[in-house]
Order: C-alpha cells, then structure tokens, then sequence
C-alpha cells in the first residue's frame, strides 16, 4: 500500500503511523448499549453473548473531554459520537456542550439510530452539535422490525428525524446498511423519499464488523450495483470528496435533487488514507474497526497519569499503527486460521 498524502493543514510534525497516515479523525463510542437489535450489528438470537459495561466502568464526561483535548494536541479536528446509540446514555447535551468549544475541533458529529431524537433533537443543537448521521435501513415497517428488532420502530425514528429537522439540523446524512436480498426492494423507495430533501442517503455495504453478524460475501450487494439501478432512473454524476480518506463515495442527481452516497468499504476499501482512531465506552483506543485489542488509557488516568504520559501512549500506539483489514479481508477469509477474534461494532461505533 502506497503511503498516502493527507490535507494541506498537516506539518512535518504531524503524527503518523507505520503507512505515513496522520490522525485526524475521532470516534467516541459513549455507550454500548442500544435500544434496537440490528441483524448486521446486535442480532436479538445472539443476546446471550452481549455483556454490556457497568456504568463505573464508563468513562466519565469529564474523563472524554480531557481525553478530547490530548486527541486535539495529537492532530484530531473531528469528532463523531457514535454507541451503541449514544442517546441512552444519560444527558448526552452536556457532553456535547463540553466539547464543542475544544479549540481545534472542527466538526463534531453524532451517529444515531434516530429512535430518542424526538426528544434529544433541540437540546443538542442547543449544546452547539453541528452535524447529525441517523441510520435508517427502509423504509417499510415490517422490514424495519426485522433488521432492528422488537423495540425498532419506524413511526418513532420519523418522527426524530422530523425533529431534527425542526431543531435545524440540515443535510442529516441517513446510512442504510445493505444486506443484500433482506430488502433490496424497498432501497428504490429511500432514493425516491429522500431525493430533493437535502438530506444525504448514504448505502453501505454489509460488513463483517465484530463475530455475531454472520457475515458472508453471499449477503453483500456491491455499492456499484445500487449506484447503476438509481443512475438508470435518476442519472447522476460523482462530487469531489468534501476531505481526502472520505469514507463515502458521493454523487449528484444531475436533475438537481441533491447528493447521494456510497460507502463500498468490502468492494473498494479505503485503508490507504484512513485517519480514524476510536475510543471506546470505558476508555480504550483502537485503531481499525475490525480490532482485537485496544490500547487502554482508562486505568493510567484512573491512576493518576498526568497529560504528558496520556499523550505518549496515544502517540505511541498510532506510530504502531498498521492496520488495513479490509484491504485483507479477502485473503484473512481464505485462510480461516488467519481469522481472530473482533471487537463489537456496538464497542467502538459505527
Ligand atoms: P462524515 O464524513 O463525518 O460525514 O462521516 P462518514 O462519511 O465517515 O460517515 P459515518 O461516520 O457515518 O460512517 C458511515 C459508515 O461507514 C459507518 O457506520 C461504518 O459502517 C462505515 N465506516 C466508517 N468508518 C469506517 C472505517 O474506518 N472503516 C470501515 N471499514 N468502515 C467505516
Ligand atoms: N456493516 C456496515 N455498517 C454497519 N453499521 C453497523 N453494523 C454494520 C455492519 N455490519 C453501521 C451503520 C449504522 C452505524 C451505527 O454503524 O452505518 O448506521
Ligand atoms: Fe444499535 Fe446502531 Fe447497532 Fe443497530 S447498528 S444495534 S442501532 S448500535
Ligand atoms: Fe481504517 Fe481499519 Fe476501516 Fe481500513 S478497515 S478503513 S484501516 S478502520
């Protein structure tokens, strides 16, 4: 894999890791709890094998935003608050409001199952959130309940989204993982619902993220595929990335409706510029989605690690860093051997 430049902002010191990829990118797992049973995240058969953290074993608000800071001193300008679904987690506002004024932090975001923004949306565009993900996967209600599970209700994350819209979120990106042959009939139905709506559809493809998902190529339907089939309806024509290592392929209805995404990550991995470093529920840093360990900075804080350790185990992990698992995908699949246990996408984030 070619090393890889990054944005005109970085320096000769910029942290880099093991394939010259400098950090950029941070996502907070606040929870990893949720309140829906996604079959390609949490399947509601596998609950026996969920063991969820204790909340003594969170980190704190306070502990993020000191973490936030050193994340900030190291290269991040971006901030994703991911879960589980982050809305469990007790007054999530005021986390937001903690980190918002961070000096450095460009963006922050948040990756919601859309299911509590009914009564989250104004609060958190109060607290100064800039930009909100809802993940939606169709848009008929009994498909809906069967990725989701029982509590997954489709009236209730329309009417969140309807709120954020209210509290004056715009261009709200809208992922829908696609299992292929689950329901590849209604994906047609999104295109048409959120063509011209400002907002931006984004379909992903079905990853074999943690060990519950049963996974298999079988059930992935290439990004190229989808793209053709609304091209051949509504022709559209590619955008610029908004920033290099951008994990979705975007478009644009050449009529005018706005923008579209793909994020092909089994079909076209995007390892070669990948900048994202994830922090999860009780402290621990990773850096692949598709890890076995992390790094903990949890227990040295807990310790008493003064800002300057902190930071040096931060460097020193992405320094270490090599990882390119989709990149691999293919040939850790043909050896089973190869295959290691993951952590949980609901443990890191989506
Ligand atoms: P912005 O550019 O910040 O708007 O977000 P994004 O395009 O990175 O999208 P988002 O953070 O919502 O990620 C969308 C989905 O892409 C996630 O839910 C994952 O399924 C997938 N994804 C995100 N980051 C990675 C990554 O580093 N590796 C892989 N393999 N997939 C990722
Ligand atoms: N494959 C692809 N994306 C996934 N997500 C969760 N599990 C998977 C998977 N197996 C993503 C979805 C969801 C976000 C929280 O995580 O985009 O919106
Ligand atoms: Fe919950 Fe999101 Fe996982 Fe679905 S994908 S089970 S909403 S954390
Ligand atoms: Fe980054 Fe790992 Fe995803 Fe590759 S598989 S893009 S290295 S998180």
């Amino acid at each position: 894999m070619k090393p890889q430049p990054h944005s005109s902002s970085t320096t000769e010191q910029t942290l880099r890791d093991r394939f010259s990829r400098p950090i950029h990118d941070l996502r907070i797992s606040v929870i990893d709890r949720c309140n829906f049973r996604c079959t390609y995240c949490m399947p509601q058969e596998e609950s026996g094998h969920y063991k969820f953290l204790d909340p003594g074993n969170w980190l704190s608000f306070e502990e993020i935003e000191r973490l936030v800071r050193l994340f900030v001193a190291c290269g991040v300008s971006k901030v994703r608050l991911t879960g589980g679904e982050p809305l469990v987690r007790p007054n999530l506002a005021q986390l937001v409001s903690r980190l918002c004024p961070i000096k450095g932090i460009d963006d922050l975001a948040l990756t919601t199952n859309g299911s509590l923004l009914s009564r989250h949306a104004d609060e958190l565009k109060k607290a100064g959130l800039k930009r909100l993900t809802v993940s939606l996967d169709t848009l008929d209600p009994l498909v809906f309940k069967e990725m989701g599970g029982k509590k997954a209700d489709l009236a209730e994350v329309m009417e969140g989204l309807a709120a954020a819209e209210k509290a004056g979120f715009e261009k709200i990106k809208i992922n829908v993982v696609v299992k292929k042959g689950v329901k590849d009939h209604t994906l047609m139905n999104l295109v048409r619902h959120f063509k011209g709506s400002g907002h931006i559809l984004r379909f992903i493809e079905f990853m074999d993220v943690g060990n519950c998902n049963h996974w298999s190529t079988e059930y992935v339907l290439p990004s190229a595929q989808i793209m053709k089939m609304i091209n051949e309806y509504y022709p559209l024509e590619p955008v610029k990335a908004n920033y290099e290592g951008e994990v979705a392929n975007r478009y644009r209805y050449v009529d005018g409706g706005g923008e579209i995404g793909f994020i092909s990550s089994v079909t076209q991995p995007f390892c070669g510029n990948c900048s994202r470093l994830r922090l999860s529920t009780d402290g621990k840093i990773y850096t692949c989605l598709f890890a076995t360990e992390g790094t903990d900075l949890r227990g040295p804080m807990r310790a008493g690690a003064n800002d300057q350790d902190l930071r040096g185990i931060i460097e020193n992990t992405w320094k270490r860093r090599d990882d390119r698992y989709s990149e691999n995908r293919i040939l850790i699949k043909s050896h089973p051997e190869n295959e290691r246990k993951k952590i949980e996408m609901f443990q890191i984030g989506g």
